[in-house]
């Protein structure tokens, strides 16, 4: 279902106690009326805590920030969906640029950890979005359009209907060159048309599709502003509650 969604991505910061009292600072100051809901994208070693102490109060859920592409077994050091599930968690992160920069995360993998999120009633925050070399090049559209095709369409209609995708450029994470709202909304509308595509123009519309870049309390209003911009992913400014709410509030 198509709803505002702003969601924090910690990525490797907050060991368990400074994560405890920043998600307890979220929590205080959160009225449980906002207009977005709003997602925590923790480290998996908050998940159990953070999930727990976000039970039962509405608007706010945990993500984990990443999860296996293997169901299970000889895998040291992976978490799978199944676990990330246990913990009480319903949100994950998939296909980060980061990961797929740094960890080689292919599309195909990210379709593999879809549909183990998925299958465990996960909802993926399915993360695509270009480098600058590839926006220079103009290849951009092609380029993403392709990440979503290669990991998401072979989903069903019913299994896409659970997806929440994040638009993230590249050369807007952790630069504080943001995108402008216009490029922001080009590329959500060009998306939301390649999903329209597939899926048909009803699923399309249903689908949250996020912005995620260097997006700061300043510049928030501005790029949610796109009609087809429905929220959020938030790196640095997720890790301080203030900047966060301000986020969360900027509809
Ligand atoms: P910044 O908000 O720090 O640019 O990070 C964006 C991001 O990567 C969120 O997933």
């Amino acid at each position: 279902m198509r709803q505002k969604i702003v969601a924090g991505n910690w990525k490797m910061n907050n060991n368990l106690e400074a994560g405890k009292k920043l998600a307890q600072e979220v929590l205080d100051k959160a009225t449980g009326n906002e207009e977005a809901q709003i997602v925590l994208g923790t480290p998996f070693i908050h998940l159990t805590v953070l999930a727990d102490s976000v039970a039962g109060k509405k608007g706010i859920e945990i993500a984990a920030q990443n999860c296996s592409d293997k169901a299970s077994g000889a895998y040291t050091g992976e978490t799978s969906a199944e676990m990330v599930k246990s913990t009480g968690t319903n949100y994950v992160i998939i296909g980060h640029s980061e990961r797929r920069e740094y960890f080689n995360e292919t599309n195909a993998q990210l379709a593999a950890k879809v549909d183990l999120a998925l299958a465990q009633e996960l909802i993926p925050i399915f993360c695509c979005g270009e480098s600058l070399e590839i926006r220079e090049k103009e290849e951009h559209f092609s380029y993403v359009k392709q990440q979503l095709t290669e990991s998401l369409f072979h989903l069903s209609s019913a299994d896409f209907a659970k997806i929440v995708i994040a638009y993230e450029p590249i050369w807007a994470i952790g630069t504080g060159r943001t995108a402008s709202s216009a490029q922001a909304q080009e590329m959500h509308a060009e998306l939301r048309a390649h999903l329209a595509s597939h899926f048909g123009q009803e699923l399309a519309d249903s689908c949250s599709i996020l912005y995620g870049g260097s997006c700061k309390p300043s510049n928030a209003k501005e790029i949610f502003e796109g009609s087809d911009v429905d929220g959020g992913l938030i790196g640095g400014a997720s890790l301080n509650a203030n900047d966060f709410l301000a986020i969360v509030n900027s509809f």
